[in-house]
């Protein structure tokens, strides 16, 4: 059904935790997802490796440069979805995942720092509309937001994505202590045992109005169509690169 990638290349903005719990609600409706883990580190496959087998999920790991293209390709006609998680450094991976999903996610924190790894990102695919006519329909997600208050920080990088007409998802990624024992513990959110109070319960359905979020983008028909494979031009994506 679609491809989507997560860049941002800033270290931590919360890429990998934002693809777990794309993932883990997806499975949750029952879609069929695949998994391109092009982060050297790992951090998608370990996740993998240390949680119970999930029906209907696979995670390709060790993807490179020579392959990635081939990969993709190929699971975008055998899954649901296929989700990639990209490592927080300028890689030759992300002009080669973005080229060919038909959503590019941005996880962006509420931090000048981490805008600028989104910049770099985002800068990428309005190069590739400009110069070669290529439009990879794309959102910022604004990610480790604090639930409680709106930081001052926060509001300006709202703001210069807003300036820049740049899409932003309405649902933001709270910084919830339950998204993190998820990846420490290996486990999907929904299978953490509830600690005090609610706040699993509302990481859920933080979790949940997120995913729908991307599913309405990604299945509606009023959201930018990308131009078909074969239109785009690579030598474009790696100058882009
Ligand atoms: N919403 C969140 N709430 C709590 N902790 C979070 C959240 N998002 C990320 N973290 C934590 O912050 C750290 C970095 O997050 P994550 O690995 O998702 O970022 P990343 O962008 O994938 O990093 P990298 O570029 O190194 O791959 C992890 O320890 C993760 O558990
Ligand atoms: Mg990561």
């Amino acid at each position: 059904m679609a491809v989507i990638t997560f860049a941002n290349t800033k270290g931590g903005a919360g890429k990998t935790t934002a693809a777990l719990l794309l993932v883990t609600e997806l499975l949750h409706r029952k879609y069929r997802v695949c998994v391109i883990d092009a982060d050297p580190q790992r951090w998608f496959s370990r996740w993998y490796e240390g949680a119970a087998l999930l029906p209907n999920f696979t995670v390709e790991t060790y993807v490179s440069t020579a392959t990635i293209q081939k990969t993709i390709h190929e699971r975008r006609s055998q899954w649901d979805f296929v989700i990639i998680d990209l490592p927080g450094i300028q890689s030759p991976l992300l002009a080669a995942a973005v080229g060919l999903s038909d959503h590019v996610l941005v996880p962006i924190q509420g931090s000048s720092m981490d805008a600028q790894g989104g910049a770099q990102v985002l800068d990428m695919l309005r190069y590739l509309d400009r110069k070669a006519g290529i439009r990879i329909p794309h959102s910022v997600v604004l990610s480790r937001v604090n639930p409680m208050i709106t930081t001052r920080s926060m509001q300006a990088v709202k703001r210069l994505l807003n300036e820049q007409q740049i899409h932003v998802l309405d649902t933001p990624i709270a910084e919830r202590a339950a998204f993190r024992e998820m990846f420490d513990l290996s486990r999907p959110l929904r299978r953490l045992e509830a600690g005090q109070g609610q706040s699993l319960e509302k990481a859920v359905a933080n979790a949940a109005d997120y995913a729908s979020d991307v599913l309405a983008l990604v299945t509606s028909g009023t959201a930018t169509k990308s131009r078909p494979l074969s239109d785009r031009s690579f030598s474009h994506l790696e100058t882009a690169a």
